[in-house]
């Protein structure tokens, strides 16, 4: 055993996040490593990505399902053969249940054991298209911001409102279009996601009525 976080990264698409992990996973002193990725679609490019780094995948299409408790019951035991420490979801397009969360609690750390990434503000809003809230180029959210705030929270059972680890702001320049705002933010994503990894692998992280303490110096 290499003493490694063994983590399981859920992705529905392109999952250049899931590329971050990867590409960092891939310097010897990094504290975690990945078991297995997981996709509820059988054409998410994210699969190719695990496929090239000769990671192991698990695909569980949720429309096999009657429910998303039956559906991660399904995931919890493909996951099983993989020795999983941590859930990474990274653009994985389902609301995840307490099936899933109450696996994967880690009870050792006394931490959540799934995390996400958000590309706004969860304080704020919660859900898809946050770049385009962002923009003001939701029909409910005409109004365009000065920055957005990508956020890594630990995830429970609610839609983007579990206790927030990281916010890094973004600014959203005049005349930037929604690609432009997406580009300089999923670069701050990218960034973000592995470090947030790091720390929770260190053992860095701790949790008190739901809010969250990074741990700096020696652990
Ligand atoms: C990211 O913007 C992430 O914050 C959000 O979904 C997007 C996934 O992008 N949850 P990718 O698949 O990692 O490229």
């Amino acid at each position: 055993m290499s003493g490694k976080l063994r983590l399981a990264v859920f992705v529905s698409g392109g999952g250049t996040n899931l590329q971050s992990i990867i590409d960092s996973c891939h310097q010897e002193s990094y504290p975690a490593e990945i078991a297995v990725v997981v996709s509820n679609k059988s054409k998410a490019y994210g699969l190719q990505r695990a496929e090239q780094a000769g990671i192991p995948t698990e695909i569980v299409a949720h429309k096999d399902f009657n429910s998303r408790q039956e559906h991660e019951t399904e995931i919890i035991r493909r996951l099983e053969k993989h020795s999983v420490d941590l859930v990474v979801l990274a653009g994985y397009m389902r609301v995840v249940t307490d099936v899933l969360l109450k696996r994967f609690f880690n009870h050792a750390r006394k931490l959540p054991g799934v995390i996400n990434i958000h590309p706004a503000d969860t304080r704020a809003y919660q859900g898809a298209h946050g770049y385009e809230y962002a923009m003001g180029q939701l029909e409910q959210h005409p109004e365009r911001l000065a920055q957005t705030k990508i956020t890594v929270h630990f995830v429970d059972s609610g839609v983007d409102t579990g206790p927030i680890v990281r916010q890094v702001p973004v600014p959203i320049e005049a005349g930037d279009t929604l690609d432009d705002l997406r580009a300089r933010g999923l670069k701050v994503e990218h960034q973000l996601y592995p470090e947030v990894i790091r720390l929770y692998a260190e053992g860095r992280l701790m949790l008190n009525d739901n809010v969250v303490t990074i741990i700096v110096g020696a652990v």
